[in-house]
């Protein structure tokens, strides 16, 4: 089936990646939507959507897809097989190839250690999704009541043993999976967890498709309201694409550092786009038509899976079973993610002290581990620390919302600029032509990267920084 993304090309003479490969174009495709699918898709757009009102958000999140993910989806990827070698090394030798400066690699840096920084605080809710599945199947949310229900989620939060354990566990999984290597590590566990994870999607869209909620919650989802969709929740829709789709922290780049020769990735790059936005849209149908069944709201924010959803859980028949599918695709789904954004990192560290891959991966997933730390502990010992003070953007934000500040107000957003100049600029047009197959499909991939993802993506940094004056915190 995946012979028809084969495109002819040029093949030109480089190194195989040292690494490893896919083994054939239809993992490298199960690859890159296992990286893309997580937190993202199944915690973040459904509250996201339902704070913003519905459907004009899902638009206004369509068209920054369209104009920035998928353009920078295709960059990234390339970059990485256009490289074979790991983000840091990788974009230093196409630099020095199109007789540039060697300066460039601050891309692969900025991107490998964003990873890291975003990985450890992954952690901290793929141990909460964990603690999840227990909970579920051990019939804890039967009969819950909403102040139950915020107890449970608390109880959780509060106790830093308990998270400490949970992260402990989450990290421990990633590392291992990492440490077996592209082969037998990163592609046995998409080839089975990817799967696994859409079927219980789907089971969990046909449970709800018989609530009699389901037309309301299709009707939230794609009937726009276009009086809510402000700036802010256009810079929002835009900062979501970015993190959806896992753009920004090397990911992509060492997904395609593995990627067959002959695989077109203008091809690739859609396929991931659309099953990652369907998965989104279909977490939301399956969540909505729970939580409008229990006659609750769907604007709770972040909260919405791990106290809504419960409770709403807790009063539909058949729901215990379904809890427990939930959060077991929610583990499935970020433990997927959590390896491509370790991979960089480990990468860069196996060449650069020439170490063995387990090694690597256990000294920077320990590492990653430690830095956990400071997030686990600023929802309990120390929720009262404010690390920027009252500086306005943020209030009163502990370390972990700094975090998340920096990470999708600043850090994301410059890997992005960079990358698009990168690619569509001091690149040559050759060069991307050669690696990408030229065609329609490749010239108005050239226009979007060179002209509309610059564009968005320093809005979005303005916005960030509080110069556009909109409010999104
Ligand atoms: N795309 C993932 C999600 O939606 O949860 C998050 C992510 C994974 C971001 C990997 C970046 C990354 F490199």
């Amino acid at each position: 089936m995946l012979r028809s993304l084969a495109r002819e090309r040029p093949l030109r003479l480089k190194s195989l990646p040292r690494y490893g490969q896919w083994s054939s174009p239809c993992i490298f495709v199960l690859a890159v939507i296992g990286s893309a699918m997580g937190l993202g898709n199944i915690w973040k757009f459904p509250y996201l959507v339902g704070q913003y009102g519905g459907g004009a958000f899902v638009l206004a999140y369509l068209a920054c897809v369209a104009a920035v993910g998928l353009p920078l989806m295709v960059a990234e990827l390339m970059l990485g097989r256009r490289a074979r070698s790991t983000p840091i090394y990788g974009l230093l030798r196409i630099a020095r190839e199109e007789g540039l400066s060697g300066g460039w690699s601050v891309i692969g840096w900025l991107g490998s250690v964003t990873g890291l920084l975003v990985l450890s605080a992954y952690s901290i809710v793929g141990g909460w999704s964990m603690a999840y599945v227990f909970r579920s199947a051990a019939g804890a949310f039967h009969e819950l009541d909403a102040v139950a229900a915020a107890r449970l989620f608390q109880e959780l939060t509060d106790d830093p043993e308990r998270l400490l354990a949970w992260h402990t566990l989450f990290m421990a999984m990633t590392i291992l999976v990492v440490s077996r290597g592209v082969r037998y590590g990163l592609e046995e566990a998409v080839r089975w967890f990817v799967p696994v994870l859409l079927t219980i999607l789907g089971i969990l869209v046909f449970y709800a498709h018989g609530q009699p909620s389901f037309d309301r919650a299709v009707d939230f989802l794609l009937r726009p309201d276009f009086a809510r969709l402000d700036a802010s929740a256009l810079l929002a829709a835009l900062g979501h694409a970015f993190f959806s789709l896992s753009l920004g922290l090397g990911a992509l780049v060492i997904y395609g550092v593995y990627a067959p020769e002959r695989v077109s990735l203008l091809a690739v790059a859609p396929i991931v786009v659309l099953t990652d936005t369907l998965v989104g849209l279909l977490a939301g149908l399956a969540i909505f038509s729970v939580v409008f069944q229990a006659g609750l709201s769907v604007a709770a924010g972040p909260g919405l899976i791990f106290q809504t959803l419960p409770l709403a859980f807790g009063t539909t028949p058949g729901g215990h079973l379904m809890a427990t599918l939930f959060f077991t695709m929610l583990v499935l789904a970020v433990w997927t993610s959590a390896i491509s954004m370790l991979e960089p990192a480990v990468t860069y560290v196996m060449k650069r002290w020439r170490v063995e891959r387990s090694l690597a991966a256990s000294l920077v997933g320990v590492l990653v581990w430690s830095f956990g730390l400071l997030s686990l502990l600023s929802f309990n010992l120390w929720s009262h620390l404010q690390p920027l003070g009252s500086w306005s953007r943020l209030g009163r934000g502990t370390f972990f919302d700094v975090l998340n500040f920096f990470i999708t107000g600043l850090l994301l957003p410059l890997t992005g600029i960079l990358t698009a100049v990168f690619v569509g600029w001091r690149m040559s047009a050759d060069s991307s032509r050669i690696e990408l197959g030229g065609g329609w499909g490749y010239r108005l991939w050239l226009v979007l990267i060179r002209f509309a993802t610059p564009v968005a993506v320093v809005l979005l940094f303005l916005q960030a920084m509080g110069l556009l004056g909109w409010e999104v915190l």
